[in-house]
């Protein structure tokens, strides 16, 4: 741990060495997401995490609700026992590539499945991306040795987003994160987003059931035999935490069904907890056949990602006398660390022992009920939404009309949190026109008292900035 010191009257080398690495920082390290305006200022450099507070390198101190800044940090910062599990492992071996067995894949791939009923084959890597960039080869190979190449196509979701590599980012539904970067690959096709908010729909009985009957529409247009899959977030996440409407996900798992489309459900934010169940599907009663997770697999202590199939999906990818090519020819060379499957199983026991699940449910209430209080005094509160520690207020100019805010008053609320120690998270760059939306995903292990200083903060934060806001709203000079 770098101990901070007090501004005294000769430097000490720890702060030396602190603003040298800053200066060095500043020079060489080049920021995700973060325009070079803002890291030419310098950002915060974090150095040190104890449960859900940290500290920077100016002897500042916070409490995290973002876990990690994007939804990472399940279990909390500090926790020993997964460091010394690591540390363990790579001891005793630290690699072996994914070919061969392992104790430490093994043993967690188990106890993963003993959480997922109806699943029975886990396969590792290193990223979200990645996870669901196995899912869609898995799908193409399918269709190739199944249905001559035919049912190919992958669905995805507006505001749905599946990762940063050109295939995962050609499965994405916020148009400012894929800007630039095109062409993408082809046959990944669009579906209509499921936010009741934001209804689409206004003439429909049933929102839920004519949201899902969008995916059917594409499905019919596009032919279903050339469909074979589709991918989809429980709860969307960095498109604004889009609960799904009543009788959304039994209606699209019937359509799956319908039309043997494979269902992929990503999982790489919702998994482990973070809404309350262990997976975010099972809320649902539904049963995909893919399943994809990342980031609370092992809370950030390692990185590793994994895609979990049910055995019939693992029995379409298997060779044959005829067919000697035909099994899932797939590597990731870092899924086959061994730490990371270590940490993963600390961190699986932690969750279990500490009843994080169950914490997740009850402190995401008590959340959720906080920022519906606030949302009786704001006017500029359009919207909160949320399962478990996984929630999202949406900013408008007015209830009725519901324009969304723009997107610096956000940005000035979670600016202002800052400024008072706590660390929120907002859609930052997705959605032209929808970055209005502010999002809390404090780690499970979250106590009442976490939860009452989140809602205390936030209300003291947007008191400042909607005053400001309604002060600078003249036509000439508005934020
Ligand atoms: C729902 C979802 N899927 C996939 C990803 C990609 O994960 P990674 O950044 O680990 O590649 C993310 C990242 O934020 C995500 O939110």
């Amino acid at each position: 741990m770098i101990k901070l010191t007090e501004s005294t009257p000769t430097a000490q080398p720890e702060t030396c060495e602190l603003e040298d690495l800053k200066n060095q920082d500043q020079q060489h390290v080049w920021h995700h997401l973060t325009p070079g305006a803002a890291a030419a200022k310098g950002v915060p450099m974090f150095v040190r995490g104890e449960g859900l507070q940290l500290w920077d390198s100016d002897g500042n101190q916070y409490l995290d609700a973002s876990a990690g800044g994007v939804w990472v940090t399940n279990v909390g910062y500090g926790r020993r026992e997964i460091a010394d599990a690591m540390y363990q492992q790579l001891l005793e071996l630290n690699y072996f590539a994914g070919s061969m067995a392992s104790k430490p894949a093994t043993r967690f791939a188990t106890r993963l499945l003993e959480k997922m009923p109806g699943f029975s084959r886990v396969y590792y890597s290193s990223s979200g991306s990645e996870a669901n960039e196995k899912a869609f080869k898995m799908v193409r190979q399918i269709s190739q040795k199944h249905y001559q190449g035919k049912k190919h196509k992958i669905l995805y979701r507006d505001r749905d987003y599946h990762g940063t590599t050109i295939a995962t980012l050609s499965a994405s539904g916020q148009n400012e994160r894929r800007d630039h970067f095109g062409p993408f690959v082809p046959d990944f096709i669009a579906i209509p987003h499921c936010c009741e908010y934001r209804n689409q729909y206004p003439d429909a009985e049933h929102y839920g059931l004519r949201a899902a009957q969008a995916l059917e529409d594409v499905i019919l247009q596009e032919g279903p035999d050339t469909v074979g899959a589709v991918i989809l977030e429980p709860i969307t996440a960095g498109g604004g935490i889009i609960t799904p409407p009543e009788g959304y996900w039994q209606h699209v798992s019937d359509i799956c069904q319908r039309h043997n489309v494979l269902l992929i459900m990503d999982e790489v934010v919702c998994g482990l907890g973070r809404t309350g169940a262990w997976f975010g599907y099972q809320h649902f009663g539904i049963q995909p056949d893919i399943v994809t997770m990342a980031k609370g697999v092992a809370s950030g202590y390692a990185a590793i990602s994994c895609t979990v199939t049910s055995e019939h999906v693992y029995a379409l990818l298997q060779e044959s006398e005829e067919d000697t090519l035909g099994y899932f020819r797939d590597i990731s060379t870092f899924g086959g660390c061994l730490a990371g499957q270590a940490a993963a199983l600390a961190n699986l026991e932690i969750i279990e022992r500490e009843n994080l699940v169950d914490n997740s449910a009850r402190m995401g209430k008590r959340l959720l009920d906080g920022f519906r209080t606030l949302a009786e005094h704001y006017p500029m509160i359009g919207d909160v939404r949320g399962m478990g520690l996984f929630a999202g207020i949406e900013l408008v100019e007015d209830k009725v009309t519901k324009v969304p805010v723009h997107e610096r008053i956000p940005t000035a609320i979670a600016a202002e949190c800052k400024q008072r120690g706590l660390l929120i998270g907002r859609t930052n760059r997705s959605m032209s026109g929808y970055n209005n939306i502010l999002n809390f995903s404090p780690a499970l292990i979250a106590s009442e008292g976490d939860i009452d200083n989140i809602v205390r903060i936030l209300d003291d934060a947007m008191a400042k900035v909607f005053n400001q806001h309604a002060a600078w709203a003249s036509p000439n000079d508005k934020l």
